[in-house]
């Protein structure tokens, strides 16, 4: 991922935010998903008036990525409009490490941006390896 891959990957993960259906929080989030092919993913949240059956945007884009056929993720970019970055939710580092444990993830909010590991979001993870 060079700073041109990233920028694309922002672009879709705000394009992707345009898209939010989130009329109960009015919190708006995009994510992109790029394999290491370069592929792009996106999703965004999706609430419901069953506050608990809403979808994340990383969720979504990563649903999108497996519906596609694709694996390999490599990046994650997340853009809302907070005041400053916001790292995906635990349900979603725990989705995520299912299909890409080395996530490399960029957050980005209104005016400021934020790099992490999945790795680092969710360290002793609980995984297949786990399952006997
Ligand atoms: N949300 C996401 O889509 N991604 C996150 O990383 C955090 C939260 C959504 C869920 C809900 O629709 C709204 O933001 C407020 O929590």
């Amino acid at each position: 991922m060079n700073e041109s891959d990233w920028e694309a990957l922002r672009k879709a993960a705000f394009a992707a935010r345009a898209k939010a259906y989130a009329p109960y929080s009015g919190f708006a989030v995009g994510a992109a998903l790029r394999t290491e092919a370069g592929v792009i993913l996106v999703g965004c949240n999706v609430e419901n008036a069953s506050y608990g059956a809403t979808i994340c945007a990383e969720r979504a884009a990563l649903a999108a990525a497996v519906c596609a056929g694709e694996r390999g993720l490599a990046a994650l970019a997340i853009a809302s409009d907070a005041p400053g970055p916001t790292p995906p939710c635990g349900i979603c580092r725990q989705s995520l490490h299912e299909l890409a444990p080395d996530l490399v993830i960029r957050s980005y909010a209104a005016a400021d941006w934020a790099e992490y590991t999945l790795a680092s979001l969710l360290p002793h993870a609980f995984g297949s390896d786990q399952l006997v």
